[in-house]
C-alpha cells in the first residue's frame, strides 16, 4: 500500500518527516506491506503535514497529520481509507483543490518528484517529444502563440523574448532559470521546484533546442534548501535516462543543466544583477540595453525566465498553443498559481486561469481572515506591489486589470491583512525594505529610501505633518521616475496605496485618536 507523505519545506516545518517516520515505525511494529513516497506538497498548508493513502477508489487525504495522531489512524484502519477525525475523503474532491484549474501544477503533490518513470506516467517529457519533431522557429510560435508571458512579474510575453535569443547569432547561447523568489509572500517557485523539478527540467530542454543554447544553470535562493536537493537529484535522474546530456532523445540536440546558488540578495533576482551573480560578480544591476536575450551571461545570447514560466512550457508544447490560450482573459492567458498568504484561514497555493476576483481569491478560497475580523488591505505583487483597499476586491486578477487600478499582479503573490493593520507602519516597512536590498547603485534608490523610512517615522510622530506628506509623495516621485530598476522604481506602489487608500493611518495621531 502506498501512503504519499509530502517532502515539501512546508510540510517539513509542520512536522512531516516526524510523521513518516511515524508511520514508518508503526507499519514495522504491525507488519504492514507498505511503500511511504516522499511526494510534493498538494498546497493546502492549514492541512500540512497532509498524507495521502492511495486506495481502489482513489487517493484518500488525512491532514494535519502529527506523529502523535499515527497509531490511531492504523487503529481507524487508514491504509484502506479508514475513517477517523482526520479524515478528508478523496483528495480530488477537496473543493479547494476541485475548484483549481492546474495546467503547471498538474503533478505536483502526484507523483515522486524524482522518479523519470513516475513523471513519464503521468504526461511528462511529451512536450519534449513534441518539440522534438518540430523546428526550433516552430517552438518559438508555438511559446508565442499560447500567450504565454513571463511569471515572475513583469509578464514580458515568453515567445518575444525566445524569438530575440533565437535570432541572435553566437556560438554559445545559454537559458537561464530565475529561481530566486524573493517576494514575500510567493512560494510558486518553491513548490514546482520541490514537487515536481522534472516539468522545469523539461521546460528548460525545450527552450534550449528552441533558441541553439546547449547550456543551461538554475539560479536558486540559498535560502531553499530543500529545492537545492530535490532539483540535484532530479537532475541526475534526468541524466541517467538520457534527458539531458548529449544527443538527447537520440536527436542531435545537447544540453547540460546546472544548479548555482545565490547569497541571499533580493536583488539578485532583478535578471541583470543575478547574471553578474552567477559569472561570480557582486550581484549590482547592469544598464539595459544592451537587454540578455542580445549579451547576457558571459555577454553572450540568454533566456532569463523565471520558474513558473519555463514550467509551463512542457505542456503547450504537448497539448498545442491553442489548449493554453483558452485559459485566461484579455491578454492574460493561460493559468496563474496565485499564492494565498498573510491572515486567511486557508492559505495555500491556487492555480487557476487569470479572470477570477480578488474577492473570489479571499473568501471562496482563502476562506477569509484567520482572525475572523475583517480583511481590510490586500498586498498583491510581493513587497513592491500595491496595497488594495476593499473597494477594489472586486478587480479580476489579470495583468492590465489591476495595472488600471494602479496596482500589479507580479508573480502572483497574496498577503492579507485583517483590520489591525497600521499602514503607516505598512508603508515604512516597505522603505526599509529597499533600504536593506538596494544595490546602491543609482542614488534615489541608495539615498531616498533611507530618507523616506526618516520621513515617515517623522508623520507618525506628528512632526511637520503636511511638509513631510508632500515630502514623501515628492520622493516617491522621484523614486518611480529615477531609479535604474523595479525595486526603487516600484517601492513607490506599496507606500503612496497605502496614502492614497487609508490616509486615515497617516493623520496626525489627535486626529486618528478621535
Ligand atoms: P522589464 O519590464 O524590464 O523586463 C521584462 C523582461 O523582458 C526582461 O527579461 C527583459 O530583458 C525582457 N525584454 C524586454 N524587452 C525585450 C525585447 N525586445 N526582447 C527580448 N526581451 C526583452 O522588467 P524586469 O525589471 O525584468 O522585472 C520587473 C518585475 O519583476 C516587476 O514587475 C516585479 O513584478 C518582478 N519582481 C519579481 C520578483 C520575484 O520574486 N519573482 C522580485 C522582484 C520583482
Ligand atoms: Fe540598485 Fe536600487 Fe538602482 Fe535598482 S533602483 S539599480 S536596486 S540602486
Amino acid at each position: 500500500i502506498r501512503i504519499y507523505v509530502p517532502r515539501d519545506a512546508s510540510a517539513l516545518s509542520l512536522g512531516a518527516e516526524q510523521t513518516a517516520n511515524a508511520i514508518a515505525a508503526e507499519a514495522t511494529r504491525l507488519g504492514a506491506d507498505i511503500q511511504i513516497v516522499r511526494n510534493g506538497s498538494r498546497g493546502l498548508f492549514w492541512l500540512e503535514p497532509m498524507i495521502e493513502v492511495e486506495t481502489p477508489a482513489g487517493r484518500v487525504a488525512y491532514g494535519p497529520v502529527q506523529a502523535g495522531d499515527v497509531a490511531a489512524l492504523f487503529a481507524a484502519d487508514f491504509l484502506h481509507g479508514g475513517n477517523h477525525d482526520l479524515s478528508l475523503g478523496l483528495t480530488e474532491d477537496i473543493p479547494y483543490l476541485k475548484r483549481q484549474q492546474r495546467l503547471t501544477f498538474a503533478r505536483v503533490g502526484i507523483t515522486d518528484p524524482v522518479s523519470v518513470e513516475d513523471y513519464v506516467a503521468h504526461g511528462g517529457f511529451r512536450g519534449l517529444a513534441a518539440a522534438l519533431k518540430i523546428s526550433s522557429s516552430d517552438i518559438v510560435q508555438q511559446v508565442t502563440d499560447s500567450g504565454l508571458r513571463g511569471r515572475g512579474g513583469a509578464a514580458f510575453p515568453a515567445g518575444i523574448k525566445w524569438k530575440t535569443v533565437f535570432g541572435a547569432q553566437s556560438e554559445q547561447k545559454y537559458i537561464v532559470c530565475n529561481a530566486d523568489e524573493g517576494d514575500s509572500g510567493t512560494y510558486a517557485d518553491r513548490m514546482i521546484m520541490e514537487g515536481d523539478p522534472l516539468v522545469l527540467i523539461e521546460g528548460m530542454i525545450i527552450a534550449g533546442i528552441a533558441v541553439g543554447a546547449t547550456q543551461g544553470y538554475i539560479y536558486l535562493r540559498s535560502e531553499y534548501p530543500h529545492a537545492f536537493r530535490v532539483l540535484n537529484e532530479a537532475i541526475v535522474a534526468a541524466k541517467n535516462a538520457g534527458y539531458l546530456g548529449a544527443g538527447i532523445c537520440g536527436s542531435e540536440h545537447d544540453f547540460e543543466l546546472e544548479v548555482r546558488l545565490g547569497a541571499g540578495a533580493y536583488i539578485c533576482g532583478e535578471e541583470t544583477s543575478l547574471l553578474e551573480s552567477l559569472e561570480g560578480k557582486r550581484g549590482q544591476v547592469r544598464f539595459k540595453p544592451p537587454l540578455p536575450a542580445l549579451k547576457g551571461l558571459f555577454g553572450k545570447p540568454t533566456v532569463v525566465n523565471n520558474v513558473i514560466t519555463l514550467a509551463s512550457v512542457p505542456i503547450i508544447l504537448d497539448k498545442g498553443a491553442d489548449f493554453y490560450r483558452d485559459f485566461g482573459m484579455g491578454r492574460s492567458r493561460g493559468t496563474l498559481p496565485f499564492q494565498l498568504a498573510g491572515n486567511l484561514k486557508q492559505a495555500g497555493l491556487v492555480e487557476c486561469a487569470f479572470g477570477l476576483t480578488l474577492r473570489e481569491i479571499l473568501y471562496d478560497f482563502g476562506g477569509g481572515s484567520a482572525t475572523g475580523k475583517p480583511i481590510r488591505a490586500v498586498q498583491v505583487g510581493g513587497p513592491l506591489g500595491a496595497y488594495m483597499p476593499e473597494s477594489q476586491f472586486d478587480t479580476p486578477l489579470d495583468y492590465e486589470a489591476l495595472a488600471a487600478v494602479g496596482a500589479m499582479l507580479g508573480h502572483g503573490g497574496i498577503v492579507a491583512f485583517d483590520d489591525s493593520v497600521d499602514m503607516a507602519q505598512q508603508a515604512r516597512y516597505a522603505m526599509e525594505f529597499c533600504a536593506i536590498e538596494s544595490c546602491g547603485k543609482c542614488t534615489p534608490c541608495r539615498i531616498g529610501s533611507t530618507r523616506g523610512v526618516e520621513v515617515i517615522d517623522r508623520i507618525i510622530a506628528d512632526q511637520d505633518h503636511a511638509k513631510n506628506i508632500t515630502l514623501l509623495r515628492d520622493l516617491c516621485d522621484t523614486l518611480l521616475a529615477g531609479s535604474l530598476c523595479a525595486l526603487g522604481g516600484m517601492v513607490p506602489f506599496p507606500v503612496t496605496s497605502a496614502l492614497n487608500h487609508f490616509a486615515e493611518d497617516f493623520e496626525p495621531r489627535v486626529l486618528r485618536a478621535a
